[in-house]
């Protein structure tokens, strides 16, 4: 094994085996705990919703972050229950199940979406990507329409087919638009996460 691969997979272990030993449901939490250190992501957040949050790991690490504020989760598969987060399961995609979240909050709007969102992988990347930039467009025009004037989207996206259209798009919809990838995100992969904020009217 080359020095190169040898500390990739040791890397690779430390956060795995490290999550399963604090019992954390996933890897993907340290990722949001690198996000939250550095843009404070929590502060003031009474209404937060976690797109594609299965199987947990970022909702129970937020739902710390926000006591008595109000966690939703959606995800097209099933969760298992986290306390004091309430789970919605199906496509975020759809208009029913986006009215379905703006009911569970009154029809007020939303502090933070925070979205790990990443549909199943086909092997064929073209349609990987097209598949992820459909649903992540849904997600923000949810964004447009969903959060405060001085809300927050931390979103995972895929840097390839897409992603600049994607970034264009953001720009157009928020005022300031950060991209960060953090430590725990294996070196290999394409992801990378966007912090934006304020969103802007035209
Ligand atoms: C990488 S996982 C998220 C991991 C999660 N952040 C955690 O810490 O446990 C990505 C999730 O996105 C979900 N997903 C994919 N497409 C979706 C869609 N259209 N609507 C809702 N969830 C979706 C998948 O079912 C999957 O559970």
């Amino acid at each position: 094994m080359s020095n190169r691969h040898w500390r990739k997979s040791q890397s690779d272990d430390f956060f795995l085996k490290n999550s399963k030993q604090k019992g954390y449901r996933s890897r993907s939490v340290y990722k949001l705990s690198e996000i939250d250190r550095k843009f404070k992501i929590f502060k003031n957040v009474t209404n937060l919703i976690d797109i594609g949050s299965c199987p947990g790991g970022w909702s129970e690490y937020a739902i710390k972050k926000i006591p008595s504020g109000k966690l939703l989760a959606v995800d097209i598969n099933e969760m298992e229950p986290i306390d004091g987060v309430m789970f919605i399961r199906g496509d975020i995609e759809e208009q029913t199940i986006q009215d379905k979240l703006f009911n569970e909050i009154n029809n007020e709007k939303f502090d933070l979406i925070i979205s790990d969102m990443s549909p199943n992988k086909t092997g064929n990347k073209v349609s990987d990507q097209y598949k992820f930039y459909n649903i992540a467009d849904s997600i923000l025009e949810f964004s447009q329409n969903g959060l405060m004037s001085k809300g927050m989207m931390v979103m995972k996206v895929f840097i390839g087919l897409g992603f600049e259209e994607f970034k264009s798009d953001l720009k157009e919809g928020f005022e300031i638009v950060n991209y960060f990838k953090p430590k725990s995100s294996r070196k290999e992969s394409r992801e990378t996460y966007v912090i934006a904020k304020n969103i802007r009217y035209n």
